[in-house]
């Protein structure tokens, strides 16, 4: 059985992968955990970072669990390059739960009065954060009419010892859950779970699948084995065993006050939030729990997963009616589920239209698709604009689609309905006739330059 939890995804990083882990020993403010991930990406580098002494609190901090492609494919046993392929063929040989008697979270109790979520250690993200944000809550609830329980990330915002801000603006199933108790006139009973294992993560993104099935299905297809929960005590939710903290409770019904401005995926400030209400009346935790945090904002770690669960889907449906797609990627550095860029090998004209029209309907948030021949790599942005501005004509290959639904979060969707304008780029080579010739330089000449280069004493 593998280890499913937070600490034992750590403790693997810090084993086989160790230039893949930094250990901050210093001491460091709660505004200082957020930056640091962003300092390590322009440096190029996207290590998990564990902070063990963040002034003011007792706990270690965990963020960027989720921002680096190796890491990721790790814990599906696979290379980087078939995360997709792996997610998309995984993701649907659902495993029912086990359910274990005893789970470490429950160590520690912490009820009623003596609920203070201040004492943990809550990163302030960006300056224009209305207060700290727990970004790693996985907030599990059941469906009030069928009893099926889903659990996602939700940003839950301080808003006192025992009350969280919280946005269900993605308007996927925990928003039906919420809007379907309180039409019942009753709160939404849930749970949050802090410090899950990045596969936990993973599965909790999957958007596309019958609604019957549990995410915790997902997430056990994803380890190949069930995956292990526990019951807490709030109406019978099944929480991880491995977690590190559980917090216990309801999101209010009719009751909505001030939550945000946070800093969303887009690279934004955003405004927009259900403004709904977690109230917490129970607190459980490993005695030596780790607090794990998301940077949020445009980081790898905040939107990497959705890129690969929807670069799975994506091709899902292509490979359907397309056998000749070989590859799908959704960048993470350009706002991740907008744009998505299609490789293929293009046998006939209209074959980039179908792979785009496809691509648009799968996810609503993806609003952009590029096509490009099987010459491009799809993962190196620059090689993607070079064949769009050498391989486009504009008056047949760019395609717009009027009134389409659009993300909420899209700073550019319309104000009122989201809608917004998508357009398909096919940027592959005209079919059946000569088209300039790429230049190449052979792998056994690059060879040889670096060794010149390496005899000359000249690192690159
Ligand atoms: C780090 C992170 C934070 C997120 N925060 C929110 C949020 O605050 N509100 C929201 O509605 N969706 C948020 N999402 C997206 C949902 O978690 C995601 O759409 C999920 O699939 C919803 O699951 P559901 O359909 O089971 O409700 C976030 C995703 C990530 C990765």
């Amino acid at each position: 059985m593998a280890d499913q939890s937070l600490r034992g995804f750590l403790e693997m990083v810090e084993r086989d992968f160790p230039e893949e882990l930094v250990r901050i020993k210093e001491p460091v403010e709660r505004t200082d955990i957020t930056p640091t991930v962003f300092e390590f990406e322009r440096a190029g580098r996207s290590p998990v970072i564990v902070f063990e002494r963040v002034e003011g609190f007792e706990h270690s901090v965990v963020t960027n669990i989720a921002g680096n492609r190796k890491l990721l494919a790790v814990c599906l046993g696979v290379e980087p390059g078939e995360l997709p392929a792996a997610y998309k063929d995984r993701c649907q040989n659902y495993f029912p739960v086990e359910i274990a008697e005893s789970a470490p979270w429950r160590e520690v109790v912490i009820e009623g009065d003596d609920v203070d979520l201040n004492k943990l250690p809550i990163p302030f993200h960006f300056p224009i954060d209305a207060a700290p944000y727990i970004t790693a809550g996985q907030i599990v609830a059941r469906d009030p009419e069928t009893g099926v329980d889903t659990t996602g990330f939700h940003r839950l915002m301080l808003a006192g010892k025992n009350r969280l801000g919280v946005s269900l603006h993605s308007r996927r199933r925990m928003y039906h859950f919420h809007q379907k108790a309180e039409a019942r006139g009753e709160p939404l009973q849930a749970a949050v779970s802090i410090g899950v294992h990045p596969v936990h993560y993973m599965g909790s993104m999957a958007y596309h699948y019958p609604p019957g099935v549990r995410k915790y299905e997902i997430i056990g297809a994803l380890f190949g084995e069930p995956y292990r929960v526990a019951k807490c005590g709030t109406d019978g939710l099944e929480v991880p065993e491995g977690a590190e903290i559980v917090l216990e409770g309801e999101i209010l019904n009719d009751v909505h006050e001030p939550e945000g401005p946070f800093g969303e995926f887009t690279g934004y400030a955003s405004y927009r939030s259900t403004q709904n209400v977690f109230v917490v009346k129970r607190v459980y935790m490993r005695k030596d729990a780790i607090f794990h945090s998301v940077a949020s904002g445009m980081s790898a770690d905040h939107i990497l997963i959705s890129c690969v669960s929807r670069e799975a889907e994506i091709l899902n449906t292509l490979r359907r009616n397309l056998p000749n797609v070989i590859s799908v990627h959704v960048p993470s550095n350009t706002a991740g589920a907008l744009l998505a860029i299609v490789q293929m090998k293009k046998t006939a004209e209209g074959q980039p239209q179908q792979a785009i029209m496809a691509a648009l309907g799968t996810e609503f948030y993806c609003k952009c698709v590029v096509v490009v021949d099987e010459d491009v790599d799809i993962f190196n942005l620059s090689d993607v604009a070079w064949a769009v501005i050498t391989r486009t004509r504009a008056e047949k290959d760019i395609n717009f689609i009027h009134g389409a639904m659009g993300a909420i979060l899209d700073p550019i969707s319309d104000p009122e309905d989201h809608t917004l304008t998508k357009i398909g780029i096919d940027a592959t080579k005209p079919a059946g006739r000569d088209f300039a010739e790429r230049l190449e330089i052979s792998e056994e000449q690059r060879e040889r330059v670096r060794g010149i280069l390496e005899s000359a004493g000249v690192q690159l």
